[in-house]
């Protein structure tokens, strides 16, 4: 048995320190994926593993693959998440997960501990979704479920591709993509969710992610006076936007424990005496079960058709992302356990609502995640909080879990 401990301090002030690349006003962190802010945190990254004596290599869609030689010539044991955040994000969605990797670095040089398989610390680009659809775009290439050029050719709302975007802050590197071997891949991240915290539980023991399923919705009206348009003759695009949004939410609590949600609409013109002729809008669905989401798709598609006819409209509808639900490993599901048991912490086992790279890396390698709580479940939101001891709890049981494994 080792006794290494990771330092909770050096681990917190790195991630108040990062918090600053993008810190808001409100607490949160604003660093979208492959702008300048996301470009300063992978160089403060970059930095401290090279401080380290470790070789960081970069893919061709920016990813960024830290390594601490092992006693052996065997595929690395990976740890890490992503540095991007949502418009108005919080500090540890992702952020946890790098930092806590890179904190395992650090303890393990500072012991001079080797471990048989070698360690790399990964951040994987573009994992919110939030710029660039879809969301884990960085590991999803990595892991064959998207080509090279179609991440390259993803726009953000701006117009702006993400080759563009990437070659701008410097990102683009010369390993090829899906060439760097995992071993397998344990990522820490924060619950983003209520249950840990109702449960007191300090650990989530997670066993899978949830599927989910995007779509996006172009619906066309005919601009017209507001005055001097009778109700009857109307063709109001944001009439039929209305009547979609209430059935996503319909559709979503008549498929408990399914979710659904339209977080980004567009109307045009947005002209208050104008009837709106455009609106552009995304769906985002999610169940633990595929063949629910089957159902809900299905209820959605005829929904459109409705609104579509009775308000006269235009209607494309497609469906953009569809990352079916998964499984993590069962052995490293146990170490995750077992580590959480041999720390004397409190578990449960959870499923993933929030989509994770996680969830493609375990289409090419062992993998499994490790969950901390939130205060008040809230992620998303630059009032996310986790606490600097469940921070420890959590970059322990991952540094347990990883050395357990390394010895198997
Ligand atoms: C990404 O953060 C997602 O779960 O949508
Ligand atoms: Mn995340
Ligand atoms: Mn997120
Ligand atoms: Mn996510």
């Amino acid at each position: 048995m080792h006794n290494l401990t990771i330092d909770p301090d050096r681990l917190w002030r790195s991630i108040m320190e990062t918090a600053a690349i993008g810190g808001t006003p409100k607490g949160g962190i604003s660093r979208l994926a492959l702008t300048d802010r996301d470009r300063q945190a992978r160089d403060w990254l970059k930095s401290a593993c090279e401080d380290l004596g470790c070789t960081v290599t970069v893919d061709e869609v920016g990813n960024m693959f830290a390594v601490r030689p092992g006693r052996l010539d065997v595929p690395p044991i990976a740890v890490g998440s992503h540095l991007d955040t949502q418009p108005t994000g919080g500090k540890f969605d992702g952020i946890l997960g790098v930092l806590a990797g890179l904190e395992l670095l650090r303890t393990l040089d500072e012991a001079g501990y080797e471990t048989n398989a070698p360690l790399m610390l990964v951040n994987w680009t573009n994992e919110e979704g939030s710029r660039f659809s879809p969301a884990m775009l960085g590991s999803g290439v990595h892991a064959g479920v998207f080509d090279r050029a179609y991440a390259d050719s993803r726009t953000d709302r701006q117009g702006v591709t993400f080759g563009e975007a990437l070659d701008e802050i410097g990102y683009r590197g010369p390993a090829k993509v899906g060439s760097t071997a995992f071993g397998a891949m344990f990522e820490l991240h924060i619950e983003q969710g209520p249950i840990l915290e109702a449960e007191e539980k300090a650990i989530g023991v997670v066993t899978g992610v949830q599927g989910m399923r995007w779509y996006e919705i172009a619906l066309t009206g005919r601009e017209a006076h507001t005055g001097s348009t009778p109700m009857s003759l109307r063709r109001d695009a944001l009439v039929g936007a209305a009547r979609i949004i209430g059935a996503v939410e319909a559709i979503a609590r008549t498929h408990p424990p399914g979710v659904g949600t339209v977080g980004l609409v567009e109307v045009g013109p947005n002209s208050r005496n104008v009837i709106p002729g455009h609106v552009f809008l995304t769906v985002d669905f999610r169940h633990p079960d595929d063949a629910a989401l089957d159902v809900m798709e299905e209820a959605l598609f005829a929904t459109v058709e409705e609104a579509g006819r009775a308000s006269g409209l235009e209607h494309a509808l497609r469906q953009v992302w569809n990352s079916p639900a998964v499984a993590f490993d069962p052995a490293l599901v146990d170490a995750v356990r077992r580590a959480a048991d041999g720390l004397g912490l409190s578990w449960r086992e959870i499923v993933s609502g929030a989509g994770h790279d996680a969830a493609y890396v375990a289409r090419i390698a062992p993998t499994t995640m490790i969950f901390v709580p939130c205060a008040g479940g809230l992620s998303h939101n630059e009032a996310e909080a986790t606490s600097y001891e469940e921070c420890r709890a959590g970059a322990q049981v991952l540094l347990a879990a990883v050395l357990d494994h390394d010895r198997r």
